[in-house]
């Protein structure tokens, strides 16, 4: 069975080939960075016009390195939400043509689903790991910061960030420093030769018992730090940082990894973690992985990281999505597929 997902939420176009078992036949990223960057930030109006110009010639370049014809695919995987919906249309109206032309069955996808389930594909020919149930996904991305169960079939919210995502704030905190879009990855270069014992700064909570996150206390602290410092937006040279500078990015670093850990710890002490799946495009982070594969070793808990290259957006991990849902549900009615710009995890 051939599988095609289509990504076009945010500001990369993907398109991906699938077979039946998830191996990745292929999983072709345009990525938009380059056009937004200027603007520190995704701009919709610019994002959905690029994937509309990205999409052909990504889509015949996915069909072409997976050696398969239009006439294969079996089941047509776009994302229907959340996100920007003039981008989402773009890839979700494409994938409904295919669908109707070749009357094939087509599943929209969640996107964050599609996270939630990426710590399970391979890449390199491999059919994707056995899902055991129940286990635990930590999404943490450019716009959430989700952790749940996944039981078969039902997937129940835990904690979620009640105001930034953590790349979101990687992302403004960079671009405050004057450090390029997106964050995440510079910072997470740069902290690596800083000292993060050095500066205390605050590790979100959120009172009353809640286990949602908060990160827009470590990003106000550090923006205090640079009005401080008299960094004020001007160009820095990651390579280069004025003193100090590398010790606080590691203190930032630490801080955000220490929130996520301790959600975790206490999820666990809770209610049990038999495996955890981490995933979405922190994920990606060196020190969120190295602390929670300790983390895991020391708790006896499985650890499920993603491979690099399916931690930010890709269309292989929502051909996968879809499938998962296409075996357990079917397909529904085309015209009852629309675009969300909200769509929590775990609901309908
Ligand atoms: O999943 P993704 O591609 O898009 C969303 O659905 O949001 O995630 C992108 C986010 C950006 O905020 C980026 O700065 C962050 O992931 N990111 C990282 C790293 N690589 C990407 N954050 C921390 N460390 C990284 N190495
Ligand atoms: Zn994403």
């Amino acid at each position: 069975m051939i599988v095609l997902g289509i990504e076009t939420s945010c500001d990369e176009t993907s398109v991906a080939v699938l077979d039946g078992e998830g191996r990745v036949f292929s999983n072709v990223i345009a990525s938009q960075m380059q056009a937004h960057a200027a603007y520190g930030g995704v701009v919709p109006e610019i994002a959905a016009r690029a994937h509309l110009e990205n999409l052909p010639t990504v889509f015949e370049e996915a069909l072409d390195q997976a050696g398969v014809n239009v006439a294969d695919i079996a089941l047509v995987a776009p994302t229907a939400g959340p996100g920007l919906i003039g981008a989402l249309l773009v890839g979700l109206s494409a994938g409904k043509a295919l669908a109707f032309a070749r009357r094939v069955p087509l599943v929209g996808v969640n996107h964050l689903e599609g996270h939630l389930f990426s710590a399970h594909l391979r890449t390199g020919g491999q059919p994707a790991r056995p899902i055991e149930y129940p286990f635990h996904g930590l999404v943490v991305s450019g716009g959430h910061a989700e952790l749940v169960r996944v039981e078969d079939g039902r997937i129940v919210p835990i904690a979620r960030t009640r105001d930034d995502a953590p790349g979101e704030a990687f992302d403004k905190v960079a671009r405050r420093a004057g450090l390029p879009y997106p964050g995440g990855p510079v910072v997470d270069r740069i902290a690596a030769s800083g000292d993060s014992s050095r500066y205390a700064l605050p590790v979100g909570r959120v009172r009353n018992g809640s286990e949602d996150f908060s990160f827009s206390g470590v990003k106000t602290a550090m923006l205090r730090e640079f009005e401080k410092r008299g960094v004020d937006g001007s160009p820095l040279d990651a390579d280069n940082l004025p003193a100090g500078l590398a010790d606080l990015f590691a203190s930032f670093q630490r801080s955000v990894v220490t929130a996520l850990l301790q959600r975790v710890e206490t999820v666990h002490q809770r209610e049990g973690i038999r495996r955890l799946a981490l995933s979405g495009g922190v994920a990606a982070n060196s020190e969120l992985r190295a602390t929670l594969s300790r983390w895991g070793e020391e708790n006896g808990v499985p650890v499920l990281l993603p491979e690099k290259t399916l931690t930010t957006d890709n269309a292989a991990m929502i051909a996968w999505a879809g499938l998962l849902r296409f075996r357990r549900e079917g397909a529904p009615d085309l015209d009852t597929i629309v675009a969300r710009s909200r769509w929590p995890l775990g609901t309908a």
